[in-house]
């Protein structure tokens, strides 16, 4: 999901300048360890959450359990790559209908009290994208131990809702975990504490199941193929990587083979591109994929001709050593299924949004995806 908030600071931090690393000499001197303490930091190794798929006639969001608080609360949330904070349902809002965090019952709790609020340009599903403060979340700030994959990490930042858009009402989980390219909260104490800085996502199908984070290291058992490793083109909190063209069904133009930078929202469920090309790549799988008046920014199409259409999407990337690679969503992701106002008009994958380029989940659960944050760089291998 993209916040908002986080787009503008994302923004503000792209002039940040980047360090030359130069060698540096370090003179090393000994140390007698003291009794019974140990010198070396103790290493926290990697763990696993399970996730589930929720799936309506899609799958659109994967989510699994944090523990919150003493004693621990158990709240699902989505491991979100487009945003950064951490905010769940509270018992503060009483129009939520999810499971609530009770922070009276929570002993470690502290009320930090800083009102905000949140908007998301993106909801669960694959609506089009809104700037009209469709999904807003009201906030309460605090902080409590957070406990992930039995991994605890104590004083984190977080947020209550107190209130949210009824847009929110459908969601299966209570909230959003943040899991931009800066670590924050849990995952950065939890670096502090020892554990390697990184992520591995396995976000599979519903028909497949099994889907997974792996907090501070890969699952190697979940791909075969190899990694292929990508720089991060930004210097903020988004996940990206620069793109020299996009390819349909092995076939470019001069709009779609132009140098981009896409974003990578484990968060959002479809595709999000620019008005120009979105259209240039309808245009190349077939004329009658045509703009969805009702819903602006969607596109659709007969659902009796879904099956006939053929439209493999490769998005080239550069490996850090130089090696091109392609990163590709194929034809059975091209329908997101039918819109409710029309039911025998098909949605499609795409949907238009000016100042965007997204991929998401539809892209993701074709491959196992590595989120590299102490080197900056993403990795991917097909499954
Ligand atoms: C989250 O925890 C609840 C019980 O608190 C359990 O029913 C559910 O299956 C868990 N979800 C996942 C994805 O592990
Ligand atoms: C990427 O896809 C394009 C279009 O299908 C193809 O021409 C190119 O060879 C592919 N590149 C790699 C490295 O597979």
């Amino acid at each position: 999901m993209i916040s908002t908030t986080w787009l503008l600071l994302a923004a503000s931090l792209c002039t940040t300048a980047v360090a030359t690393a130069t060698p540096q000499k370090i003179t090393l001197t000994s140390r007698v360890a003291p009794v019974g303490k140990s010198l070396k930091k103790r290493q926290l190794s990697a763990t696993n959450v399970p996730l589930a798929d929720f799936f309506l006639g899609t799958d659109l969001q994967w989510f699994g359990n944090i523990s919150v608080g003493t004693p621990p609360q158990d709240i699902s949330v989505v491991f979100d790559t487009g945003s950064s904070s951490l905010e769940f349902a509270s018992t503060l809002c009483t129009t939520c209908p999810q499971t609530k965090f009770d922070s009276s019952k929570s002993s470690t709790f502290v009320d930090t009290g800083r009102v905000s609020q949140i908007s998301f340009s993106t909801g669960v599903g694959v609506d089009p994208v809104t700037a009209d403060n469709s999904y807003v979340l009201r906030l309460r700030s605090g902080t409590d131990t957070v406990t992930v994959g039995g991994l605890k990490s104590t004083n984190v930042a977080l947020n209550l809702i107190t209130s949210q858009t009824p847009t929110f009402n459908i969601d299966p989980f209570s909230g959003i975990q943040g899991m931009g390219a800066r670590a924050q909260g849990f995952f950065a104490s939890l670096i502090n504490q020892g554990l390697p800085s990184l992520f591995g996502m396995f976000l599979t199908p519903n028909a497949i199941g099994n889907a997974e984070l792996t907090i501070g290291g890969i699952d190697e058992s979940k791909f075969d193929n190899e990694i292929m490793f990508a720089p991060q083109a930004g210097t903020g909190n988004a996940w990206e990587l620069r793109s020299p063209g996009i390819s349909i069904n092995g076939k470019t133009t001069s709009l779609l083979n132009t140098p981009r930078t896409i974003i990578f929202d484990s968060g959002t469920s479809n595709v999000l591109f620019s008005t120009d090309t979105t259209e240039a790549i309808y245009a190349m799988i077939s004329p009658d994929i045509q703009p969805n008046p009702q819903e602006p920014g969607t596109y659709g199409i007969a659902c009796s001709r879904i099956p006939s259409l053929k439209s493999v999407i490769d998005i080239s990337f550069t490996g850090q050593n130089g090696v091109p690679f392609n990163l590709t969503i194929p034809s059975s992701e091209l329908s997101v299924g039918p819109f409710k106002s029309n039911p025998s008009l098909c949605q499609t994958l795409i949907n238009a949004f000016d100042g965007l380029e997204l991929v998401g989940g539809s892209l993701l659960k074709h491959y196992y995806s590595v989120w590299d944050v102490g080197n900056q760089r993403m990795g991917f291998a097909a499954i």
